[in-house]
């Protein structure tokens, strides 16, 4: 063992260091066979023990490569046989939960549905959810500044990070583990790390904040015949829904049809097939109030035919179910040469948008499979697409999202993925202001290199 690893083991001990095979039969990304092949992983207890790491790495010039949960999904925690992998596992303790002042505070590696419970066993709500949540940590959540379901109501991760605990390149702890709402005094520097995908510092303990646990749960998967009825279906739910919309998440049919394919889902069963599917949700305070609003908002929209077939969920399980449906990515992951595009666009350009990248995806590649999507309340699609030209499909998507001011990462971020188009929605000026602070704070280019730039 060189000289540098046994001063690494010796800081984090036998129980924090793993080695050789151990390492190579950890994938380095979700739902695939890619292994790691790093040097060795470390899993340190505290953040003295990575500030300890990182001030040695420093020094010899080490790349090292951090991971939570493993859940992201463009290649931000792939490793090569050159880094060192640090996984925060076992840093994953609950600090403090402060329920009159509404916060949680946690160490990084805390499991993203953990942080839920935790929340809620006091009455409270921590509202970011995906369905990688029972892996998925609340340090990869800020990392890569997590969106999902609820984010047309609360916000993303960067909307309910309080403070952050970081661990610089050299091995500084800043901490600055902040829990007020209101705390003008210079810059705030937390949001340098959040979405930083672990390439400025390494996170290691957040105030996260929470919002009041709502009663009312009321559940809808609707089937509509047209784009138009989608977005006036949007607009409306969010006005007549006086606020309590929570989710609005549409599916293609090409994503309907598929899903259903999987024999352990409970679709909504619909008579005829639709071009859209829509789970909506909204919660509020009041649950008869709030269940006879959502009735009589539904069936206002049946009525004006804006919706053309609809289910409202009547038990929990019913509702479980839509949601299973709506998250089912892991039967999406089974198909072959897929690959995975999570763009944001302007709900104004959205349907000539994919009518267009449809339109030159059959005609100039002749796709087998396409699926789109998404959390259409942000303007977020994610669109898979089985093709074996990924270059050929990147050029057809991205090339489309220029003129219309979209964003080739909604909530995935870059990672390595999307890392030779970031410069198509970033200008040369953005580029090297990002080059410079990443110069500045990791000039030995150690946190995750090649990662995002
Ligand atoms: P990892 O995958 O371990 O790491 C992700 C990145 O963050 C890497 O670059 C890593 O180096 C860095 N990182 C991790 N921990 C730290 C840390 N403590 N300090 C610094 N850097 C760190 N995302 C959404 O936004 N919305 C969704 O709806 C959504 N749904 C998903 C559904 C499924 C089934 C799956 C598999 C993924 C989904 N994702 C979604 C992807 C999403 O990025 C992750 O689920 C999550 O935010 C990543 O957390 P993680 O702990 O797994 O991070
Ligand atoms: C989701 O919303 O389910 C995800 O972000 C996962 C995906 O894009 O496949
Ligand atoms: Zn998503």
């Amino acid at each position: 063992m060189d000289k540098l690893l046994k001063a690494l083991k010796k800081i984090v001990g036998d129980a924090g260091y793993i080695s050789g095979e151990d390492v190579a039969s950890r994938p380095a990304r979700w739902g695939t066979n890619h292994m790691h092949q790093a040097k060795a992983l470390l899993r340190p207890a505290n953040t003295q023990e990575i500030s300890e790491i990182l001030a040695l790495c420093n020094k010899n010039k080490q790349s090292v490569v951090t991971v939570g949960g493993n859940t992201g999904m463009v290649g931000g925690t792939v490793t090569s046989e050159a880094d060192i992998l640090l996984s925060l596992e076992r840093m994953n303790k609950v600090i403090e939960i402060d329920p009159v002042s509404r916060t949680l505070t946690v160490e990084a590696g805390l499991p993203l549905e953990q942080a839920q419970t935790e929340a809620s066993d006091v009455g409270l709500l921590f509202p970011i959810d995906l369905g990688a949540r029972g892996s998925a940590t609340i340090g990869g959540n800020i990392a890569t500044n997590a969106g999902g379901n609820g984010v047309i109501r609360y916000g993303m991760m960067r909307d309910l990070v309080l403070g952050l605990e970081v661990v610089l390149a050299d091995g500084t702890i800043i901490s600055s583990l902040n829990k007020l709402i209101k705390n003008n005094t210079g810059y705030d520097t937390k949001h340098l790390f959040i979405g930083a995908e672990g390439t400025l510092g390494i996170i290691t303990k957040a105030v996260l904040k929470l919002k009041p646990a709502m009663p009312s749960l009321s559940t809808a998967f609707v089937a509509v015949d047209s784009f138009d009825a989608v977005l006036a279906l949007l607009a409306r739910a969010d006005r007549e829904l006086g606020g309590k919309l929570t989710a609005f998440e549409v599916m293609w049919e090409n994503f309907y049809s598929f899903i259903k394919t999987d024999p352990t889902m409970r679709a909504p069963a619909f008579d005829d097939a639709h071009p859209y599917y829509i789970l909506l949700e909204a919660t509020g305070g009041s649950i008869d109030e709030d269940a006879d609003q959502f009735q009589r908002v539904m069936w206002s929209m049946f009525e004006e035919r804006l919706v053309t077939d609809a289910v409202i969920a009547q038990t929990m399980q019913e509702r479980d179910n839509m949601w299973a449906f709506r998250d089912n990515v892991t039967h999406l992951f089974t198909i072959e040469n897929l690959i995975g595009y999570d763009i944001s666009v302007p709900q104004s350009h959205m349907e000539a948008y994919v009518s267009s990248i449809t339109g030159e995806l059959e005609a100039k590649l002749n796709v087998p499979k396409l699926i789109i999507f998404g959390h259409l309340g942000d303007g977020n699609l994610h669109i898979l697409v089985s093709s074996d030209r990924p270059e050929d499909v990147n050029a057809i998507l991205y090339g489309a999202l220029k003129d219309i001011g979209g964003s080739i990462s909604a909530e995935h971020g870059i990672g390595l993925d999307k890392k030779a188009y970031l410069t198509t929605c970033r200008s040369d000026e953005e580029m090297a202001l990002m080059q410079s602070l990443k110069k500045t704070m990791d000039p030995n280019n150690i946190l995750n290199p090649g990662k995002i730039l």
